[in-house]
């Protein structure tokens, strides 16, 4: 069918090639400077900074210990698992009477190695000794989450949050064969009902990972919420700040928050540093990681 100028599909199409050619230009930016931004970044001496671009270099270059490098194959293996798990998940919890099998879920939803091993050196590197996830899934990123915190203490938290009753039995099965049930909590709910009793009952968050509910609205009321519930320091990570304009929206919004020291947009994710102890505020990067 053609496209007519003026018609609703022509715009939207319009739109849709602006958008990917914006996406292009600014990932574009981003990987030419690379090296200009990196530069400018180590211009600030501050330590969870000086970290989280540490751990971006070391995933950038692949720069993996023997040990690292066995993990990451262990967590390969729970991906193959779920690439074959064929269980029925029903959505019953969203009001839906849709249903997926675990695979199809896995594929769709799971973070890809590229971003689990990120989340893994920021963990491990800042020594995060509590952390909230919003958004356990089939517990991809907290498998590369409890293998970074294990490896520097013996007792920590990990709390993630999940609609899908199934999903979080998965997950909770697979977190028991990496650390003691003691260490982890998975939150069965909707967040609508969940995410209130942590924000009463939870304190000290160091780490804090948003990837639930990729909406402005509910994700800058976590941040506004969560900024009560850290401990002095904290790392904020933000998933799919640039899948819709909504999500844009609510990235710019965060960012410029006067709590904010650092941001980093590396364009699928966007990573928070608070500090108190900073007195810089509201420095913007932008780096180049992976396309996907
Ligand atoms: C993108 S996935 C998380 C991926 C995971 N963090 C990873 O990196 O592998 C988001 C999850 O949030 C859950 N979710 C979304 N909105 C929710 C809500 N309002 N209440 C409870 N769970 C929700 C979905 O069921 C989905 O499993």
């Amino acid at each position: 069918m053609a496209m007519k100028p003026g018609s609703n599909h022509y715009t939207r199409s319009k739109n849709n090639t602006i958008s990917k050619i914006n996406k292009h230009l600014q990932i574009m930016k981003n990987r030419v400077l690379f090296k200009s931004y990196i530069n400018q970044i180590s211009a600030y001496d501050n330590p969870v900074l000086t970290q989280v671009i540490n751990s971006i270099l070391k995933v950038k270059n692949k720069s993996y210990a023997i040990s690292d490098q066995h993990i990451f194959k262990s967590i390969e293996n729970y991906r193959k698992e779920l690439t074959l798990n064929t269980k029925t998940i029903s959505y019953e919890i969203f009001n839906s009477n849709a249903k997926s099998q675990v695979h199809e879920i896995y594929r769709l939803a799971a973070s890809s190695p590229i971003w689990g091993e990120l989340l893994y050196f920021l963990v491990r590197d800042n020594q995060s000794k509590k952390i909230l996830e919003i958004g356990t899934n089939v517990g991809i990123s907290g498998t590369y989450i409890l293998h970074a915190m294990k490896q520097n203490f013996e007792h920590f938290k990990f709390i993630t949050m999940e609609g899908l009753v199934q999903l979080c039995d998965l997950s909770n099965e697979k977190f028991k064969s990496i650390t003691s049930e003691h260490n982890f909590d998975v939150i069965s709910g909707l967040y609508e009902d969940t995410f209130p009793v942590i924000i009463e009952n939870e304190r000290d968050f160091d780490l804090l990972f948003i990837d639930g509910n990729h909406q402005k609205e509910p994700t800058i009321m976590y941040f506004n919420e969560l900024k009560k519930s850290m401990s002095s320091k904290a790392i904020f990570v933000f998933d799919d700040i640039n899948y819709s304009e909504e999500m844009k929206e609510a990235w710019n919004y965060i960012k410029t928050d006067e709590k904010v020291n650092f941001s980093i947009d590396l364009y699928k994710w966007g990573i928070l540093i608070i500090d108190e102890s900073e007195k810089i505020k509201n420095k913007a990067f932008g780096i180049h990681l992976s396309y996907h």
